[in-house]
């Protein structure tokens, strides 16, 4: 165990700052929210918590458009506040990871101000500007995620500047090595304030297409699919610079002891294992798996991903990780339904890998529906025909207990708060002998005890049933034996060849079982010790 890193050998858990806990009565949740809530994280079995984005910020992206990469937005707190989370989290042996933001900032950072008063401006070149197409139009067909072109005309100067996301997101020029210095000056900045990691914002999106030729049509879009999806990204996804980009601040990350990025990718395996870096040097430490968020919920499909990504990864001598949820999906619970949300928890903590797991999700919290003139998300509001487009059903305000707005706030939250708080919370589920929330603590704790389950190999067992997936842990003659009943079938099996068993957890009932004839039952999720 001692060999391996805090970010191989740990869980880490998201935490969406804006949901977790208001400290000052204003409906938003803050800084010192979170230090109040440190106790309750130190019982997770955690090792890291990451936290969406705190930095100054006009929120039009909810902190993803940043105003000022060195300071804390007023609504979350202040750099003290910032400092006294940090050391409050060390002492109790937690890491914290922030959110950097690198591809675009926000349109009111002093740097855009200062590239869109003129052409001849010193940072003119910070950010990226081209010319109006011959009939005044934008300078080729690039889409924004949040729906509609990714160019906006700027009067002052006559040019469009490029934004993948909101208009209030300008993408900055990472060909320019003056931008790349200064994105490398802030992360030093945090790591000297004590920041053990970063999460990299849509880190495979740095590098442009230097000839803005326009992408071509993805064939396979539908009517009702995100707008973005209209074209093949050729232009600004996955360009090889991005390597070299992302390899710059890796270095600046390895001027400091034992600090850490994993990089947000959408992008096939293939694709995914090349940001672990190649001869040319090191790039991310994890770049993030999103492919159980995508892949069907069925025993086949998810274990020829595992097969798949645990392949790759070893291929590349990299470090596997894996996610259920976060910020910009849909809760896990509510995608795979309530039967499967074990089954899912428990493949998350038990495959070989770093796990992320989504603040509230160790209590299986829902999505929220959220009417219409509630909702806050851009990608929702621009996209207003995509079904799902809205992001805030996943964002909505921790539920700490019965009280009013679920413990989180005294005040109207920003979101609305699950109608069944009452019920699924924290404080009630802490009380409740075989709860959510102990399910996931003995997962963590299990986890953190066997070397089977944090250092393993993996390695998939076949069975008879189509809607089982079975796979062995092993390091070092510690061997786990982890089962998943994806369907609502008992399930007798025979896998007296691998020895004797003895059960470790059960989603359901921890009964002693035998291997020759062992009884799964339906959506069962059951880890054995295996002599
Ligand atoms: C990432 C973030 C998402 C944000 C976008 C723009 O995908 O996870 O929440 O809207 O980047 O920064």
């Amino acid at each position: 165990m001692s060999e391996l890193k805090w970010w191989q050998r740990g869980v880490i858990y998201q935490i969406y700052p804006r949901s977790y806990q208001d400290s000052n009565g204003d409906g938003v949740g803050d800084l010192r929210g979170i230090t109040a809530r440190l106790d309750y994280l130190a019982t997770l079995g955690i090792e890291a918590v990451w936290l969406s984005p705190i930095f100054t910020s006009p929120m039009k992206d909810f902190g993803y458009d940043v105003a000022d990469y060195c300071n804390v937005d007023p609504l979350f707190g202040t750099l003290d506040d910032f400092d006294d989370l940090v050391r409050a989290a060390h002492d109790r042996g937690l890491k914290v990871m922030l959110d950097f933001v690198p591809n675009h900032s926000s349109d009111e950072h002093p740097w855009f101000l200062e590239s869109r008063s003129s052409r001849t401006s010193a940072r003119r070149d910070w950010y990226i500007w081209r010319d109006p197409a011959p009939d005044g139009g934008p300078p080729n067909n690039w889409k924004s995620f949040f729906g509609g072109d990714a160019w906006t005309y700027d009067d002052t100067t006559g040019q469009y500047y490029l934004h993948q996301f909101l208009t209030g997101q300008p993408e900055l020029n990472w060909a320019n090595p003056d931008v790349r210095r200064a994105m490398s000056d802030v992360l030093r900045f945090w790591m000297r304030r004590g920041v053990d990691g970063f999460r990299v914002d849509v880190i495979w999106l740095l590098a442009k297409d230097p000839t803005f030729a326009n992408e071509p049509l993805n064939p396979d879009w539908q009517p009702g699919q995100l707008d973005h999806g209209q074209l093949v990204h050729t232009g600004t996804q996955d360009l090889p610079l991005t390597h070299a980009y992302i390899r710059e601040l890796r270095a600046a990350l390895d001027e400091f002891e034992d600090r850490m990025m994993v990089g947000e990718i959408y992008l096939p395996i293939e694709r995914l294992v090349t940001y672990y870096g190649s001869g040319e040097g090191a790039e991310c430490h994890l770049p993030f798996n999103f492919h159980l968020i995508n892949t069907p919920w069925t025993a086949g499909a998810v274990r020829r991903l595992v097969d798949e990504y645990d392949a790759a990864v070893s291929a590349v001598g990299g470090w596997p990780n894996w996610v259920l949820g976060n910020h910009d999906q849909h809760r896990f619970r509510s995608r795979v339904g309530d039967a499967q949300y074990r089954v899912a928890q428990t493949l998350l903590l038990t495959l070989r890998g770093t796990p992320t797991v989504y603040y509230g999700d160790e209590i299986g919290m829902r999505d929220v529906p959220v009417p219409l003139e509630q909702q806050r998300d851009p990608q929702g509001l621009q996209q207003p025909d995509v079904p799902g487009a809205s992001r805030d059903p996943e964002r909505t305000p921790m539920q700490w207990d019965d009280q009013p707005n679920a413990g989180f706030s005294s005040a109207q939250p920003w979101l609305p708060v699950a109608e069944d708080a009452p019920i699924v919370n924290v404080a009630a589920q802490a009380q409740a002998e075989g709860s959510d929330l102990q399910y996931f603590r003995a997962l963590t704790r299990l986890r953190a005890q066997r070397p089977a389950l944090h250092a393993g190999t993996y390695r998939p067992v076949d069975t008879p049933f189509e809607d089982v997936f079975a796979y062995l842990r092993e390091h070092e003659g510690d061997r786990v034996l982890v089962l998943l009943n994806f369907g609502g079938a008992r399930r007798t099996l025979d896998l007296g060849a691998l020895g004797t068993a003895r059960t470790l957890l059960s989603s359901d009932a921890a009964t002693d079982v035998t291997l020759a004839d062992l009884e799964l039952r339906p959506h069962e999720a059951r880890v054995l010790d295996l002599a």
